[in-house]
C-alpha cells in the first residue's frame, strides 16, 4: 500500500517536474570557455588565453568544490554557491593555506554560500590585498576559526551572516591588528561577548550583532572601538538581562539601534555620555516611562524612535535638556493615556512627532505650542474627543495634522480658529477619516454647506470624502459629505421626554422639524410630541403593553412622515387612529401581536411608501388592504399566520420593489392559485421566494414552495373557472407572442432569460436543439450526467446546493461524478480526472479563488475545454462563477472561454433555472430505465 502511494506521488512529481524543466533552456550558456565548469563568466575586462580576466564569476559547486576552485579563471568578483545534491552529510571541505593564491592582486569581492568550511587557515586572506568585500554566508563557520579574518587588512566589509558563531572573546579573531570597517555577524547564535572581542578592529566603523541571541555583554566588549560609528544590536532578545552601561566604550556612536532588546529601563543606554549620537532606535522595547531629561546625555540626537513600547508616563521635561536638533520624535505604538504640555519647549527644531495609536484622550492646552519649526503632528488611532483651546497654537510652519480613527463626535474647532489670528504660511492639510461623527451638530451641516471652506482658506480638509456619519443612527455608516442635508439632525432637549433620557431626540438642521427615537423601554403611554415632529420611533418604548391603538391615543403632528411602532404589544389598530397623518410615507408595526389588518387603517395614506408588517399573527388580508396606496414600493409580511390572501390585495401596488411573505402557513387550495401566478410575474419583487411555501393537502403535514407547487394540485376543477391545461396553453402563448415580440424587437439580452423561464416553468424547450440524440447514437459512452469540478475550499457548496438541485430532486435525478465521493481510492488522479470528465455528458466547473489556485482544478477545465473544443459542442462546459473574478484574475482559456460563451454565476437569482436548463433534458438514470440507488 505505502509503495503503491509512493509511486502514484513520484509519477505525479516526475510529471510536475517535467513540465517545470521543459521551460529551462537545455544548456545554459557559459561564457567561460572551460569545459565542464559550471560558473557564469562576466565581462573579460582585460587579457587573453590563460591571463584572461573576468569581471565576475559566479560558479555552482558540488563535491569537492575546494579543488575546482584550482580551475575558475582569474575574476575580480568570484561568487560560490555550493549545493549538497541532497547528501546533506558532506563533510567539511579541507581549505589549503594558499587556496586563492592565484587571485592575489585581482580579487576584490569574494562570496561563499553553504560551502563548509573545514578549517579557515589563519593566513588564506593575507594575500588577496584587494579585498574589499567577503561575504561568507551559511558556510558552518563556529567562532574558533576567525583569526583569518583579523588577517584582512584591507579597510574591507566582512559579511558573516546566518553561521554559527556562538561565543566571542579577545582570542576569536587573532592576535593582529586589522583594518576591517564593517563587521557583519547578523543571525549568528551569539551568547556572550567577552572583554575586548573587537580589540583588534581599531578601524571597525559599523558593527552589526542582530539577530542572535546575546545574553551575556562583559563589561570591555567593545572597547577598542574608538571609531565605531553604527552599532546594531536589534533583534537579541535578553541583551540586558544581566548586562549593563554597555555603550560606554564607543563614545563616537551616530547610529544605535537597540530595538527589540527587551529594553526595560532607559538607564541602560542612557549611563555615559553618547554626544555624537544622531539616531536612536529604541522601538519594540519594554520601556514604561521617560523620566524627565532621559535624552540629556545625546544632545546632537536629531532622530528617536521610541514606537512600540509599553510607555504609560512621559515627563514634562522629558525631551529637555537641550536637544537642539532633534527632528522627529516617533512615540507610536505605546500606551500614553496622556501627554504633557510643554514637553517640546526646548526642542526648537522639532519638525514632525507621532503619537499614534495610543490612548489619549484630551489635547490640553498649550501641548503643541510654539513650535516654528513643526510641520507634521500625527495624533491617529487615539481616543481624542477633545482638544482644549490652545491646544495647538502658533505652530507658524504646520502643514499637517493626522487625527484620523479618534472619537470626535463633531469636528474639533479648537484645531482651526488658532490659526485664523495668524493664519499659517501655507494650508494645513487636517485628517479625520474613521471618526464617530454625530452628522447633524451644526458645525457637521456648516462643513456639509460648504461654509467651512470659505471661512478658513487656510485649513484644508483633505479627506472628508471618507468621513462617515457614527449618529443619529438612522443615517449610521453613510458618508458625511454626500448625505442630504435634510438627514442632519442636532440633539434636541426641549421635551420632557428627551430631558429624561427615555428617547434620543433630534432636531433637523434644515427645517427644525423633530425626530424622535424612543428605544428605552421607560415610558408608561406613548408620548405626546410637538407640532414639527417629522419622525416617531418606538423600539419597546413601552414598560406596558399597549394593546389597542386608538384615534388620538398620541399626539404627534400632521408632519409625520416616519413611524415605528415595534414591539408593544399591540393587538388591534382601530380606524382612524393613523388618520391624523396624513403624509405618513413609512409605518412599521412589526413584532407586535396583531391579528388583523383591517383594510381601512391605512386608507388615503395616499403617500405611504413602505408597510412593515411582519411578525405579527395577522391570518389574512383583504384585496382593499392597500386599495389607495399606490405608490408603496415595500410590503412586508413575512412571518405572520397567513394562511390565505385573497386575489388582487397586490392589484394597485404597481410600484412595488419588495414584498416579502415567507414564513406563513399559507394552504395551496384553489382560491391561492392566483398567488403562484404573481409569483411567477413577479420574481425579481419577492426575497427569499422558495421560503414562500404552502400545505399542499390537509393530510401531509409537509410545506412546499408555491412556486414549484404544480398547477393541478391547487385543485381548481371548477367549470367556472380555466381547467389547469387550458390555463397553461393562455400562459405559453401569451409567454411565446411576448418572447417573439422581444427576440424579434426589443432586446437580445434577456433571451436566454426567457428560455430558462419557459424550460424550468413550463418544460418548454426553445431554440435549444435536443441534446438527447447523442444518448441514442451513443448511450453506453456516459457514465454520469455531469463531472462535478470544484476546489477543495468549496466542497460545501457542492454540498449544499449542487447535489441538492441535481442530485437529490424527485423529479429529476441526475447521476453526479463528485470527486470526494466517486473517485476509486488509490487511482492515479491525473488519469482518473480525464477518464472520468469523458464519461460525463456535462462538465460542471465550479470557478473560485481558490480553483484558480490549484493545478489540479486547472487541469480539470483543461481537460473539460478541450473536450469542448474537439467536439464542438459547447453546452458540455457549464461554467459557473461562486464569486466574482475579474478576467484579469482567470486562466488565459477561461477568460477566452467565458468572452464568447455563456456562465453562470450563483448570485443570480435564478441560479437553479439556469442550471436546470443547462443540463441534458432527461436525466441516464430515465433513459436507461433504471432509477438510480446510490
Ligand atoms: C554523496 O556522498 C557520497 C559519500 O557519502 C559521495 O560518494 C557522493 O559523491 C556524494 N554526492 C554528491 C552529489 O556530492
Ligand atoms: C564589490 O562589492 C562592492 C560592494 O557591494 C561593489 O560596489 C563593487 O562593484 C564590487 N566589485 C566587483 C568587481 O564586483
Ligand atoms: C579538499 O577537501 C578534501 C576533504 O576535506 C581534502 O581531502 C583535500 O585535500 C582538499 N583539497 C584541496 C586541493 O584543498
Ligand atoms: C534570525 O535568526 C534565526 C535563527 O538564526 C533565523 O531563523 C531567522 O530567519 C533570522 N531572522 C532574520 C530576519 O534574518
Ligand atoms: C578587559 O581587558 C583589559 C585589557 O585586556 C583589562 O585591562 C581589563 O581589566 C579587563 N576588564 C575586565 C572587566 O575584565
Ligand atoms: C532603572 O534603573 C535605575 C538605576 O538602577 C533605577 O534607579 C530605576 O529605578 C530603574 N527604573 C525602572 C523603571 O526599573
Amino acid at each position: 500500500m505505502a509503495a503503491e502511494v509512493h509511486s502514484t506521488k513520484t509519477r505525479l512529481c516526475l510529471c510536475v517536474f517535467g513540465v517545470l524543466l521543459s521551460m529551462i533552456p537545455a544548456t545554459f550558456s557559459l561564457s567561460c570557455n572551460v569545459p565542464d565548469l559550471p560558473c557564469l563568466c562576466e565581462g573579460p575586462t582585460q587579457g587573453s588565453g590563460d591571463h584572461i580576466e573576468y569581471h565576475r564569476i559566479t560558479c555552482f559547486l558540488t563535491g569537492e568544490w575546494n579543488v575546482t576552485i584550482g580551475v575558475i579563471p582569474l575574476t575580480r568578483s568570484l561568487i560560490l554557491s555550493c549545493s549538497h545534491g541532497g547528501n546533506g552529510t558532506e563533510e567539511p571541505a579541507d581549505l589549503k593555506e594558499d587556496l586563492f593564491h592565484k587571485f592575489a592582486g585581482v580579487l576584490q569581492n569574494l562570496t561563499m554560500r553553504r560551502c563548509k568550511i573545514g578549517n579557515l587557515p589563519t593566513e588564506i586572506f593575507t594575500d588577496l590585498i584587494l579585498l574589499q568585500r567577503l561575504l561568507l554566508t551559511s558556510v558552518d563557520l563556529n567562532g574558533e576559526r576567525l583569526s583569518a579574518i583579523g588577517g584582512i587588512k584591507k579597510n574591507a566589509s566582512v559579511k558573516l551572516y546566518s553561521n554559527k558563531l556562538h561565543s566571542l572573546n579577545s582570542d576569536s579573531f587573532g592576535n593582529y591588528f586589522s583594518n576591517v570597517s564593517s563587521l557583519d555577524l547578523y543571525s549568528n547564535s551569539v551568547q556572550e561577548i567577552g572583554n575586548g572581542t573587537f580589540a583588534m578592529f581599531p578601524s571597525l566603523r559599523k558593527l552589526f550583532l542582530g539577530n542572535n541571541t546575546i545574553s551575556v555583554v562583559k563589561e570591555g566588549a567593545f572597547s577598542g572601538l574608538q571609531r565605531l560609528s553604527e552599532l546594531n544590536v536589534r533583534g537579541n532578545p535578553s541583551m540586558f538581562d544581566g548586562s549593563w552601561c554597555l555603550f560606554k566604550n564607543v563614545p563616537f556612536l551616530t547610529t544605535l539601534d537597540v530595538s527589540f532588546t527587551g529594553l526595560t529601563n532607559a538607564t541602560q543606554f542612557n549611563c555615559a555620555p553618547l554626544v555624537h549620537l544622531r539616531r536612536l532606535l529604541i522601538h519594540d522595547n519594554n520601556l514604561t516611562k521617560l523620566d524627565g531629561s532621559v535624552f540629556a546625555l545625546m544632545p546632537n540626537i536629531t532622530f528617536i524612535d521610541v514606537s512600540n513600547n509599553d510607555l504609560e508616563y512621559i515627563h514634562s521635561s522629558a525631551f529637555h535638556g537641550g536637544l537642539n536638533g532633534l527632528n522627529h520624535v516617533d512615540m507610536s505604538g505605546n500606551h500614553l493615556r496622556d501627554f504633557p504640555i510643554l514637553a517640546f519647549e526646548s526642542t526648537p527644531n522639532i519638525k514632525s512627532i507621532n503619537i499614534s495609536y495610543n490612548y489619549l484622550r484630551v489635547i490640553k492646552k498649550g501641548t503643541f505650542s510654539g513650535q516654528a519649526s513643526l510641520q507634521t503632528i500625527d495624533l491617529s488611532f487615539n481616543r481624542l474627543h477633545t482638544i482644549d483651546m490652545f491646544g495647538f497654537v502658533a505652530l507658524d510652519n504646520l502643514t499637517m495634522i493626522d487625527l484620523r480613527h479618534n472619537n470626535f463626535a463633531i469636528f474639533p474647532e479648537n484645531v482651526v480658529w488658532p490659526f485664523d489670528i495668524q493664519p499659517p504660511h501655507i494650508p494645513i492639510k487636517t485628517f479625520l477619516q474613521g471618526n464617530n461623527f454625530n452628522c447633524g451638530c451644526h458645525w457637521m451641516f456648516y462643513i456639509r454647506r460648504g461654509e467651512f471652506k470659505d471661512t478658513y482658506p487656510f485649513f484644508i480638509l483633505s479627506d472628508n470624502s471618507t468621513w462617515t456619519c457614527k449618529a443619529p443612527s438612522p443615517v449610521a455608516n453613510k458618508p458625511m459629505m454626500t448625505l442630504p442635508l435634510e438627514d442632519f439632525w442636532c440633539p434636541y432637549y426641549n421635551d420632557e421626554a428627551c430631558r429624561r433620557g427615555s428617547c434620543e431626540c433630534y432636531s433637523r438642521d434644515v427645517d427644525e422639524a423633530n425626530v424622535f427615537f424612543c428605544n428605552n423601554n421607560t415610558m408608561h403611554s406613548l408620548p405626546n410630541f410637538p407640532a414639527n415632529t417629522f419622525m416617531f420611533e418606538c423600539d419597546g418604548c413601552l414598560i406596558d403593553d399597549q394593546v389597542t391603538l386608538q384615534v388620538g391615543a398620541f399626539q404627534a403632528s400632521a408632519r409625520l412622515t416616519f413611524l415605528v411602532l415595534q414591539d408593544i404589544g399591540l393587538e388591534r389598530i382601530l380606524p382612524g387612529a393613523l388618520q391624523e397623518f396624513p403624509n405618513l410615507q413609512q409605518l412599521d408595526v412589526s413584532y407586535n401581536v396583531l391579528n388583523t389588518f383591517s383594510d381601512d387603517i391605512i386608507t388615503n395614506l395616499t403617500h405611504l411608501h413602505t408597510v412593515d408588517l411582519s411578525n405579527n399573527r395577522v391570518n389574512s388580508l383583504s384585496s382593499n388592504t392597500f386599495a389607495t396606496n399606490l405608490n408603496l414600493t415595500t410590503v412586508k409580511l413575512h412571518s405572520n399566520n397567513l394562511k390565505t390572501l385573497e386575489d388582487g390585495v397586490f392589484n394597485s401596488t404597481t410600484y412595488l420593489e419588495v414584498l416579502t411573505l415567507h414564513n406563513n402557513p399559507f394552504v395551496c387550495n384553489c382560491s391561492l392559485f392566483w398567488l403562484k401566478q404573481w409569483l411567477q410575474s413577479h420574481l425579481d419583487v419577492v426575497p427569499q421566494l422558495y421560503d414562500v411555501k404552502c400545505y399542499v393537502n390537509s393530510s401531509n403535514p409537509d410545506l412546499y414552495p408555491i412556486i414549484q407547487v404544480a398547477d393541478l394540485d391547487f385543485g381548481c376543477y371548477n367549470p367556472d373557472v380555466l381547467t389547469v391545461q387550458e390555463y397553461n396553453a393562455v400562459i405559453v402563448t401569451s409567454t411565446l407572442t411576448l418572447l417573439f415580440l422581444m427576440v424579434g424587437a426589443v432586446t437580445f439580452r434577456h433571451r436566454r432569460a426567457i428560455r430558462v423561464i419557459l424550460y424550468t416553468r413550463y418544460g418548454f424547450h426553445v431554440l435549444h436543439d435536443d441534446d438527447d440524440d447523442d444518448v441514442v447514437l451513443d448511450n453506453v459512452r456516459w457514465e454520469y450526467d455531469a463531472y462535478i469540478a470544484y476546489s477543495d475550499e468549496d466542497i460545501q457548496f457542492v454540498l449544499e446546493n449542487i447535489i441538492p438541485i441535481l442530485e437529490d430532486d424527485d423529479n429529476l435525478r441526475y447521476k453526479l461524478c463528485v470527486r470526494h465521493r466517486d473517485f476509486p481510492p488509490g487511482g492515479c488522479i491525473a488519469t482518473t480526472i480525464v477518464t472520468s470528465l469523458e464519461a460525463s455528458r456535462r462538465s460542471i466547473v465550479l470557478i473560485s479563488r481558490s480553483f484558480l489556485q490549484d493545478e489540479w482544478r486547472l487541469l480539470e477545465f483543461k481537460t473539460a475545454h478541450q473536450r469542448v473544443l474537439k467536439d464542438k459542442r459547447n453546452k458540455n462546459l457549464i461554467l459557473v462563477f461562486l464569486e466574482d473574478l475579474t478576467k484579469d484574475e482567470m486562466d488565459d482559456d477561461m477568460r477566452y472561454y467565458v468572452t464568447a460563451n455563456a456562465y453562470l454565476s450563483t448570485t443570480d437569482r435564478l441560479f437553479r433555472e439556469n442550471l436546470l436548463y443547462e443540463m441534458p433534458r432527461r436525466p441516464l438514470g430515465e433513459i436507461h430505465g433504471d432509477v438510480d440507488e446510490r
